[in-house]
């Protein structure tokens, strides 16, 4: 293991940092996946027994990393994934998280619960970020966010489709944040361990605001704490959502419309079918059903029967730039990363993940040039080592 003392260089030397800086119970919600954690533990492992296929002498002084996607470059394929209460993990962890991503040329995604709300991100954002939503009861509150989403100039919205009913997070029902206590419920223990780690108490606690959800508050207007916007949350998933609202909402939105949440041939067709743009093959981070294969394992059968109809990204377990090559190979068009890029920030800030995406841009360029490929476009299934 490495020492705290050296210098970060990968994503599991991010998250030993973050875990020392925060209060368990932030570090758990992220860290944290549904039920015993296995679908969470496998979207790791998935990643790490996909072996590439090293090739030598193919000239590979020149490499090209970049790739277009819904009407962007990116600097390589990969994007931030949303994260919810970004901001109670560092001081408006969205808007440093934004200027990192836009300093590295790749896509940020704002959560619909993030703590900083779409015009404070626009403001500090230098090109288009792209926004995630579920699919709320109230409706009115959807058709607005999403006309706030065109207003700031969003043109990828990512749709998650796979929260229908909340994952079982056990690690969150022991802290008291999902099960009525809230983010204060254990009190005692809860605010002890706020005091105990003081640089997160002074930068989020004192400094942050993070006690608002900024695209809430204007449909939650008594909501004082994020217990009550957490409340109001809980209350909003809609149970009843069906592959017509897609229909609808494809109507309603005219940008790029990617679902976030399909594991299976049959919903990604079915989300073609219903206009999407794009799916993401995902498992939540394993923080949905635990149980379910990894995005990675899904891929395959789900890029055959979409046969470009639609665009694939897919997230859980990416860490590194390999995994990035790995996404491609296995049938993606670009991965997402989720945890990591929190915890850099929750780490280091916006330097953090500046760093942390650099690395993994570095590790990506070693692996295109050690499996022998140029340019990130020729990415495919020969990369791999199949026994
Ligand atoms: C929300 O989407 C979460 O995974 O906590």
């Amino acid at each position: 293991m490495p020492s705290l003392n050296l210098r970060p260089a990968s994503a599991d030397d991010y998250r030993r940092i973050a875990e020392r800086r925060l209060p368990r119970v932030f570090f758990d919600y992220i860290d944290g996946g549904a039920g015993a954690e296995q679908s969470l533990r496998d979207n790791v492992a998935d990643f790490a027994r996909l072996k590439l296929k090293q090739r030598v002498m193919r000239d590979v002084s020149a490499l090209n990393p970049k790739i277009d996607l819904f009407g962007e470059t990116w600097s390589m394929p990969l994007a931030l994934a949303p994260i919810g209460m970004g901001g109670m993990m560092r001081k408006r962890a969205e808007i440093q998280a934004v200027k990192a991503a836009d300093a590295a040329g790749v896509p940020f995604c704002l959560s619909t619960v993030a703590i900083c709300s779409l015009e404070e991100v626009a403001k500090a954002a230098a090109r288009p970020f792209w926004f995630q939503l579920y699919m709320l009861k109230d409706r009115g509150a959807v058709r607005e966010l999403l006309q706030r989403a065109k207003s700031v100039g969003v043109r990828t919205l990512l749709f998650t489709v796979d929260l229908a009913v909340v994952g079982a997070r056990y690690r969150d029902i022991r802290n008291g944040l999902s099960g009525g206590g809230g983010l204060y419920g254990k009190l005692r223990s809860g605010i002890i361990d706020y005091f105990l780690h003081p640089a997160w108490l002074v930068d989020v606690g004192v400094g942050g605001r993070p006690h608002v959800f900024g695209n809430l508050s204007a449909y939650v207007p008594k909501a004082t704490t994020p217990t009550d916007f957490r409340a109001w949350v809980d209350g909003q998933f809609d149970a009843s959502v069906t592959w017509k609202d897609i229909e609808a909402l494809r109507k309603e939105w005219s940008g790029n419309l990617v679902i976030k949440g399909v594991l299976t041939p049959e919903d990604a067709r079915a989300a073609a079918d219903a206009g999407a743009d794009g799916v993401v093959v995902s498992n939540h981070g394993g923080r949905q059903l635990d149980g379910v294969a990894s995005g990675l394992a899904a891929l395959p059968l789900i890029a055959d029967a979409l046969r470009g109809r639609a665009k694939i990204l897919v997230d859980g377990g990416v860490r590194t730039g390999q995994d990035v090559l790995r996404a491609r190979a296995a049938g993606a068009d670009a991965a997402l990363i989720g945890r990591p890029w929190i915890f850099a920030v929750a780490a280091e800030g916006e330097a953090g993940l500046k760093r942390y995406l650099s690395l993994v841009m570095h590790d990506f360029r070693v692996a295109m040039a050690l499996t022998g490929v140029s340019a990130a476009s020729e990415i495919d299934g020969r990369l791999l080592d199949h026994p």
